[in-house]
């Protein structure tokens, strides 16, 4: 057990997908995996062990935000062993071609700031994704019919944001979508030598109006979870 995740040793798989609603987790590991129990309910922060395709799988809940999630990686990890991580959750819009529905895989997360930040002193570090789990990714997406965006993503402190200037830059250079948590996931990822990878779905965007209705939501996290479970294995 550790101060935010109730889970007994041995209860976490090394293989760990994080969405960042609890109840997203509970629906994920519901749907996909095989003899799901409940292995943390700490905070109503929900995560859940099971088996898909005979290898053991986790899901557990980070929260919103980089602060959050950055609790719930390190103690995966340093304390419970996981081995891989990815996260599975939504984004915004940042680019014309990216549209509603649209899967978005990170090879790099910008960012503002995140809670490693100060232990970079004068440094910027470039958090990246796991090369092999980005390359299975984007098979296993392709497998499905679904064209994936690849490149850079911005992980924001705010979901209100109030700097449409630095949106603007983020547009001009590049940055396919916006979301919370990943910058950090990789960073963590990176200081403890295990792999890391952030796969999305665009649920609105911010260069026009819409955002996707929540039965859409589901069916697109569906797809989500796939892609991120078979990644996750060879
Ligand atoms: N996650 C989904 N949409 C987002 C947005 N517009 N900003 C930040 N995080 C998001």
């Amino acid at each position: 057990m550790t101060i935010h995740i109730g889970a007994r040793p041995g209860d976490i798989a090394e293989t760990v997908l994080m969405p960042g609603d609890p109840l997203r987790a509970k629906w994920a590991a519901e749907t996909f995996l095989d003899n799901p129990r409940s292995v943390n309910e700490t905070r109503g922060m929900l995560g859940f062990t099971g088996t898909w395709r005979g290898q053991r799988v986790t899901i557990q809940g980070s929260g919103m935000g980089m602060p959050s999630l950055s609790i719930y990686a390190n103690e995966l990890i340093r304390d419970f062993g996981a081995k891989t991580l990815i996260r599975i959750g939504s984004c915004g819009a940042m680019q014309d071609s990216v549209n509603l529905r649209d899967v978005v895989i990170a090879m790099t997360a910008s960012s503002l700031s995140t809670p490693s930040r100060g232990f970079f002193r004068e440094l910027q570090f470039a958090p990246c994704a796991d090369f092999g789990l980005l390359e299975r990714a984007v098979a296993a997406a392709r497998s499905k019919g679904v064209t994936p965006h690849v490149g850079g993503i911005y992980s924001a402190d705010v979901f209100y944001d109030e700097r449409p200037d630095l949106n603007e830059q983020m547009t001009r250079h590049g940055i396919l979508a916006v979301e919370m948590e990943a910058a950090e996931l990789y960073t963590v990822a990176a200081r403890f030598g295990v792999r890391a990878l952030a796969v999305l779905t665009v649920s609105d965007h911010l260069l026009r109006d819409g955002a996707l209705p929540s039965a859409e939501r589901e069916r697109s996290f569906g797809e989500m979870v796939e892609i991120a479970l078979e990644a996750a294995f060879d």
